[in-house]
């Protein structure tokens, strides 16, 4: 079955092609379709606008993920600002924000939205773990460098792709998308 991502991220675009072929789901990228993200404080409400707006224009069955970094010393700061803060302030930059500061837990949020006609579904997941002191690892991409996820003594940007898989909020939201599919029994004929 064939689902499309609206996305120009590379990065998050190999996390999903490979947690939804888990499902059979062969995941198709596409970056010519605008989102048009709104302003909003839940990230599953910028995600469904999102989905919604790229579905007029392509008309095919797709899902947006919308995702932010949660970092609890800065009451949830960047949280849906994550994108522009990432641009600004970077790694760094956050990592001067907390300067001196003892609380360093985190937590990254990722709203997946499905449109399938007839269904239009939204799945939310979080992975929870601290900021680092400095920035660690080349892999991944945005905050990986800082975000050391529970358990764990590496960053995200230390790990491979499979290994981030098996913990990170984007691919614990799309295996509930991929669980809903299969409970759903969407196959090919919908997609
Ligand atoms: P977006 O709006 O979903 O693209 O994400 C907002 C920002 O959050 C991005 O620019 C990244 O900096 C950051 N971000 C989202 N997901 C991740 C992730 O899996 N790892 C690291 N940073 C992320």
């Amino acid at each position: 079955m064939k689902l499309y991502f609206a996305t120009s991220n590379r990065h998050k675009y190999e996390e999903a092609r490979r947690v939804l072929s888990e499902y059979g789901v062969e995941l198709v990228q596409l970056t010519s379709v605008p989102k048009l993200e709104i302003q909003g404080e839940s990230l599953a409400d910028i995600a469904l606008n999102a989905a919604r707006t790229a579905y007029l224009r392509l008309g095919e069955p797709l899902i947006v993920e919308d995702a932010g970094l949660y970092i609890e010393a800065l009451k949830g700061f960047p949280g849906p600002y994550s994108s522009y803060v990432y641009k600004t302030l970077g790694c760094r930059g956050i990592l001067r924000l907390l300067e001196d500061e003892e609380r360093r837990e985190a937590y990254f949020e990722s709203a997946v939205a499905a449109i399938i006609p007839p269904y239009e579904e939204v799945f939310v997941a979080r992975v929870h773990g601290v900021i680092a002191a400095e920035p660690r690892g080349e892999g991944g991409f945005g905050f990986d460098p800082i975000f050391i996820p529970r358990g764990e003594a590496r960053t995200f940007a230390e790990m491979g792709v499979e290994e981030k898989n098996r913990l990170s909020h984007r691919a614990r939201a799309l295996r509930m998308l991929g669980e809903w599919l299969r409970s759903r029994k969407i196959k090919r004929a919908q997609l």
